[in-house]
């Protein structure tokens, strides 16, 4: 991990302060704007649109401070150059996306998935050995992975005893993966959580609300980027993909490249959502639109 300043500066590379007070507040220029959405972009298809340049400005000044480099431009040469680049990334991720979420943000897919989607999947699978992957992916910190397992639990489990379920939360965010790897949760994220499912699973430690271990051991998360087409091939074979409220912040091409993976990482029959401000219209037809009570899912095949 990237702590100490004097790690980040090989006598190589030269001294990365060109004269500047590093305390000074640094500007994003209109070209160094343009250089570093396009650095970004390329990397995880995340888009900053030209309204958003005194956001991306505020995010990268902090870890230029961390790291005591005295302008945008040298920050960027440093991700393309420095041999912790690969670890600065993960910083950058960190510091660039915006992680919002809570248990229960979509009720309406939850009741979906458990009452029409599982049993539909089911049903084309009769006999034998039946298992089911669920993918959470833009998990952020879990909460909405650890939703599925509890619907599950309370509704699937009982009837369908001899399920085997793989849930998987997948995000380019170390730090809410290992937020979603403790299971601990603040106030803020439990505060849509009927009261039925916050008394059984969650046990009050102070301020915090821990996940029951049952939940907790259906999911498992891990590290991925949406816009890398080979770790995306990784996750092939889902039966249900939940990919919420992330696509918004990519643009057309990286919505639709992002989108084709995730048809091709489906399961025949199998179904994608997306959140409640975002479409496919105009970003994929291989879908087939399906209605539920209060929302609409995406079916393959
Ligand atoms: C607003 S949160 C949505 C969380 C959850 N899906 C929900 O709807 O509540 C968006 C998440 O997308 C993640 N993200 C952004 N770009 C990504 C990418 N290229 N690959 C994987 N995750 C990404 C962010 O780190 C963030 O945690």
């Amino acid at each position: 991990m990237l702590n100490s300043t004097a790690t980040l500066r090989p006598s190589g590379l030269g001294n990365l302060n060109f004269g500047l007070n590093s305390s000074q507040e640094q500007k994003l220029t209109p070209q160094a704007f343009e250089q570093w959405r396009g650095f970004i972009y390329e990397l995880c298809g995340i888009y900053f649109q030209d309204n958003k340049k005194y956001l991306l400005e505020s995010r990268l000044q902090k870890r230029i401070k961390h790291l005591n480099i005295d302008s945008f431009e040298n920050y960027l040469h440093f991700l393309k150059t420095h041999p912790t680049r690969e670890e600065e990334k993960k910083q950058l991720y960190e510091a660039i996306t915006i992680n919002e979420t809570y248990f229960f943000r979509n009720q309406p897919q939850l009741d979906a998935l458990v009452a029409s989607i599982v049993p539909d999947l089911l049903s084309n699978r009769p006999g034998g050995f039946q298992k089911l992957k669920i993918w959470s992916a833009a998990s952020s910190s879990g909460e909405e992975a650890y939703s599925i397992a509890m619907m599950l639990n309370e509704l699937i489990l009982p009837k369908y005893p001899n399920l085997k379920v793989e849930i998987i939360g997948t995000d380019i965010n170390y730090a809410v993966i290992d937020t979603a790897n403790k299971g601990v949760f603040k106030e803020y994220s439990i505060r849509n959580t009927p009261p039925i499912y916050l008394k059984k699973y969650f046990e009050k430690e102070g301020n915090t609300y821990i996940i029951d271990p049952k939940i907790k051991s259906m999911v498992s998360f891990k590290y991925l980027n949406l816009y890398d087409a080979n770790a995306m091939r990784m996750m092939s074979k889902s039966d249900v993909i939940f990919c919420a409220n992330v696509l918004i912040y990519f643009n057309q091409e990286s919505k639709i490249k992002v989108v084709d993976q995730l048809y091709n990482n489906l399961n025949q029959n199998g179904y994608l959502f997306i959140g409640y401000s975002e479409t496919l219209h105009g970003i994929s037809k291989a879908f087939k639109l399906v209605s539920f009570p209060k929302t609409i899912g995406y079916k393959k095949g």
